[in-house]
């Protein structure tokens, strides 16, 4: 049942408020503790965390580096399963080995937490199906609680695994005593917002098909973005290629000069994904490289960020005003929007893209 929408996608990403706001109920209470199911785990006693998956779900791991990171000064490696299970890569004592996976039976994120058996203190995942192999063969599993997904594009799985996450981070800061009682309370403070702001975001749907059906001529579409927005220039990306088959590649702003400006073009649209964090100076500094050449830029910022810097764009997309944080997790919707209309102007099959399958049980 598509609830009144055209598709399956559409519906997913409608949905995100409701299943944010459900995943958060699930591990805070209200007074601002982070509950985790059996067995507990403590961060004060964890050197590294080891993150691996798939797909989207590797670049919801990328993300959470950020945050690990930075909130929690945890150290983290990631990477794609099909590389790290034949990498045969060290594990370092008192490692945390987390695989991220919405369906929970990815062949070679299965067979990458089968190689950290026995090697990693803990394995833990971070899953949508309680039932599936990843989960059981885990000794602690998160659910993300977003119900089942139908679309073959990852959407409301993505922001719903972000969210554990984010949780998971704050949770590792308050163990390893990184973070004072104030700041955490900020930081969850900004969690509890998301729904509503995620709801606002939805309200650009058709602003953004607007945007889309331009972006429908396109061949190649670059995106960009820096710090945790990085991951989700990737995520735009990957989400556009899926069901709209244009070409599209994400680059670290900061990377632009080496590179992929040679690329740069008027036929060439450049998402710029840049709310006003710490660093948006910096990326409206590389988008502005990008027109200097000609380059479509599409805009996405919030009211004061595009006041600020969106003259002389192609398009402009507006969010409201988040957290640095969480800015990723509220950025995911105009990505995903974008994707959406944009096959949706092709006339492309947006729930079963041509060659791809939901669930990847082979390698
Ligand atoms: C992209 C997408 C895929 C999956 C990947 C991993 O929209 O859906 O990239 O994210 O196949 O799948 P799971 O999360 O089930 O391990």
């Amino acid at each position: 049942d598509k609830g009144g929408h055209k598709h399956f996608m559409a519906k997913e990403i409608a949905e995100q408020p409701t299943v944010i706001a459900e995943a958060i109920g699930h591990y805070l209470s209200k007074s601002g503790e982070i509950r985790l199911p059996d067995p507990q785990i403590d961060f004060a006693n964890v050197d590294r965390i080891t993150m691996v998956a798939c797909g989207t779900a590797f670049l919801a791991c990328l993300t959470a580096k950020y945050w690990f990171e930075q909130i929690a000064r945890l150290p983290v490696e990631v990477d794609v399963a099909s590389e790290f299970r034949y990498r045969e890569p060290p594990i370092p004592a008192r490692s945390v080995a987390l695989f991220v996976s919405q369906s929970g039976e990815t062949a070679d994120t299965l067979a990458a937490l089968r190689y950290c058996e026995g090697k990693a203190d803990k394995i833990m995942s971070v899953i949508n199906v309680p039932e599936s192999s990843i989960a059981r063969e885990s000794d602690l599993a998160l659910p993300i609680h977003a119900g089942v997904e139908i679309g073959v594009a990852s959407t409301k799985a993505f922001t719903c695994q972000l969210t554990v996450l984010f949780l998971l981070a704050l949770k590792a800061a308050a163990d390893r005593g990184e973070i004072t009682e104030e700041a955490r309370q900020d930081h969850l403070a900004q969690l509890r917002r998301l729904p509503a702001l995620m709801a606002e975001a939805l309200d650009q749907s058709d602003a953004i098909a607007m945007t889309a059906r331009k972006l429908s001529n396109a061949r190649d579409v670059l995106f960009l973005g820096r710090g945790p927005l990085y991951p989700l220039a990737h995520e735009g990306a990957l989400k556009l290629k899926e069901i709209s088959y244009i070409h599209a590649e994400a680059y670290a702003s900061g990377e632009l000069k080496h590179g992929p400006i040679a690329l740069i073009d008027e036929n060439v649209p450049v998402v710029v994904m840049a709310p006003r964090d710490a660093l948006f100076d910096k990326t409206v500094s590389n988008m502005q490289e990008v027109m200097a050449r000609k380059g479509k830029v599409i805009l996405i910022s919030d009211r004061e960020g595009l006041s600020e810097a969106g003259e002389g764009v192609w398009d402009t997309i507006e969010m409201p005003d988040v957290s640095d944080a969480v800015a990723p997790i509220l950025y995911a919707i105009p990505a995903q929007l974008l994707a959406y209309h944009t096959a949706v102007a092709k006339g492309t099959d947006v729930d079963q893209p041509r060659n791809l399958a939901k669930s990847v049980t082979v390698e």
